[in-house]
């Protein structure tokens, strides 16, 4: 395993920006050929406005083309490229190499507590099934006026803004212990998609979702460790929105 990290001088006669070799340390797995997950360390040339995406993309398309991983925006709106970076869940997308340590090797590896398909790919049917289960669509009960909007105050529209922005990464849910040790948890995301129609004046389903999530996999699960706000490449305040979930079902919205 290569740990060393050897500065290469500025190379690109058209650009002049420094460039670094940098190693990722990327935990492989492939289900076909591999009893237990391996890690393999690669050598890349890196600029430091670069993201851990486009090391990933290097190191599949010159140096191993069987390396798999999810991407697909590019740029934090998909959510499909949540992975552990130096044991932190984020979007390797979102991740500039600058704000990384250099000088040590960077490890990469899928995200905890979904179960393993190849390499940083994970299965997030379990995910999206508690996702599901929460009822994540608006169901107003009356129909609107003829031709009209169904309006909402600028309050109540701030109510749940914050957890309108989930891209659904499950950043929050495979940082979760509490998920990591009992797989029926709901998870954090699924209670944050929970909270946008709750707290909707719009929505007239929100008791049918505390009672969903006042069950023993639900809200009351959560420890309130934290680790689900610190995760969010959003920004979302998840354990916040979990508190106020868990007072609904307490004392009503
Ligand atoms: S709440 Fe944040 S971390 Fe969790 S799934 Fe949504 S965007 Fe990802
Ligand atoms: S590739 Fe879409 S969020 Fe990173």
């Amino acid at each position: 395993m290569s740990t060393a990290i050897a500065e290469a001088p500025a190379e690109s006669a058209a650009t002049d920006i420094q460039s670094y070799l940098v190693t990722f340390i990327i935990r492989r797995f492939d289900p076909e050929v591999d009893s237990e997950p391996r890690w393999v360390d690669y050598d890349v040339e890196m600029y430091s406005t670069d993201r851990v995406l486009d090391a990933l993309h290097r190191i599949k398309w010159d140096q191993d083309g069987s390396l798999a991983f999810r991407r697909s925006c590019a740029h934090g709106i998909c959510g499909s490229d949540a992975m552990r970076i130096n044991g932190r869940n984020r979007l390797a997308c979102k991740t500039l190499i600058k704000d990384l340590d250099i000088s040590k090797p960077i490890y990469v590896e899928a995200i905890k507590g979904l179960p393993l398909e190849k390499d940083l790919i994970v299965d997030m049917e379990p995910f999206f099934a508690s996702y599901r289960e929460v009822q994540p669509f608006l169901q107003p009960t009356k129909a609107p006026e003829k031709g009209k909007e169904r309006l909402q105050t600028i309050a109540d529209r701030e109510r749940f803004d914050d957890t309108t922005k989930c891209i659904l990464c499950a950043a929050c849910t495979s940082s979760c212990p509490v998920f990591w040790t009992d797989g029926q948890y709901f998870g954090p995301a699924a209670i944050v998609n929970a909270h946008r129609f709750i707290f909707d004046s719009r929505d007239d389903a929100g008791d049918v979702r505390l009672d969903i999530l006042n069950d023993k996999e639900g809200v009351w699960r959560c420890r309130t460790t934290f680790n689900c706000t610190e995760a969010c490449p959003r920004g979302i305040e998840v354990t916040k929105a979990i508190a106020e979930v868990k007072q609904a079902v307490l004392s009503g919205r």
